[in-house]
């Protein structure tokens, strides 16, 4: 039987408590990446709270240039346009409000704990269950938009990751041990993010900062950062007011740092 995705789409609409995201949600059964789409749409002047979610991904993108492995029937694939009306500068925030949201509904599902690594991986067991990409674009004349891409290892078995995720990932049907509805992990997303974007919008990056704090086990761990081809060590602090990771360096200095891969030890 084909896989009836316009379905799949009418039950994840119907009911729908959002005040911004899900002005309109497209599903889409195969695309190249979710977050090519959204960003052609916001070309094209798409409303705020634009839901693209794709069964599969023919060329998911990850953080640093890399794929994101997307075949159908396990991840959740999806991509959210907002508009916030955001100094470049304090659009780090949506990041960090994507991440907290996106470990919110993970820890509704999940039997054990995740934790968020800087700037926005999601870890359980020290494995990756999450990943986000948000991207900002700029129309002439127009202010910014940024489009959230989130990747959620869902359903996958051990083997069916390929060889080299086959350590570093995990899904929440391996941590529960049993399979879960992708449906409402995605309605559970999407309300939440609508509820964490309204948060930000009424008080601002102080509290997003303060939740994705709360949600890490990364301070006093000793990381390294490869930025570009130089790599900076040393002991993860705190995040400062703009979300940005603070070092301390072996020398004692401290370091901030604003973008980059962490890597634990
Ligand atoms: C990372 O951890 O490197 C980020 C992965 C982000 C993957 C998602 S899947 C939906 C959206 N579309 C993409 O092409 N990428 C993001």
């Amino acid at each position: 039987m084909p896989y009836d995705y316009e379905s799949d789409a009418a039950i994840i609409k119907d009911h729908l408590n959002c005040i911004h995201i899900g002005s309109e949600i497209l599903f889409l059964p195969e695309i190249d990446s979710t977050n090519n789409l959204a960003k052609k749409h916001s070309k094209n002047n798409a409303q705020e709270g634009l839901v693209i979610i794709a069964e599969s991904q023919t060329g998911g993108r990850g953080r640093m240039g890399r794929s994101w492995h997307s075949p159908p029937e396990t991840g959740i694939y999806l991509s959210i346009l907002l508009k916030p009306n955001l100094k470049p500068d304090h659009l780090s925030f949506i990041t960090l409000l994507a991440g907290v949201s996106a470990i919110s509904t993970i820890n509704e599902i999940s039997h054990q704990p995740a934790n968020l690594k800087w700037p926005n991986d999601i870890l359980i067991n020290d494995k990756k269950v999450c990943g986000l990409l948000c991207e900002m674009t700029q129309e002439k004349g127009s202010s910014f938009s940024v489009v959230i891409g989130i990747g959620i290892n869902v359903n996958q078995l051990p083997e069916q990751f390929p060889k080299d995720l086959k350590k570093t990932a995990t899904s929440l049907r391996i941590v529960n041990g049993s399979p879960i509805n992708r449906l409402t992990v995605i309605r559970s997303l999407l309300t939440t993010l609508d509820r964490e974007y309204r948060f930000f919008l009424a008080e601002g990056g102080h509290s997003v900062i303060k939740k994705w704090k709360l949600n890490t086990d990364l301070f006093g761990k000793k990381v390294s950062v490869k930025r570009g081809s130089v790599i900076i060590t040393g002991t993860a602090m705190n995040l400062d007011e703009l979300g940005r990771l603070v070092l301390r360096r072996d020398n004692g200095h401290a370091e901030v740092i604003d973008s980059g891969e962490v890597t634990l030890g």
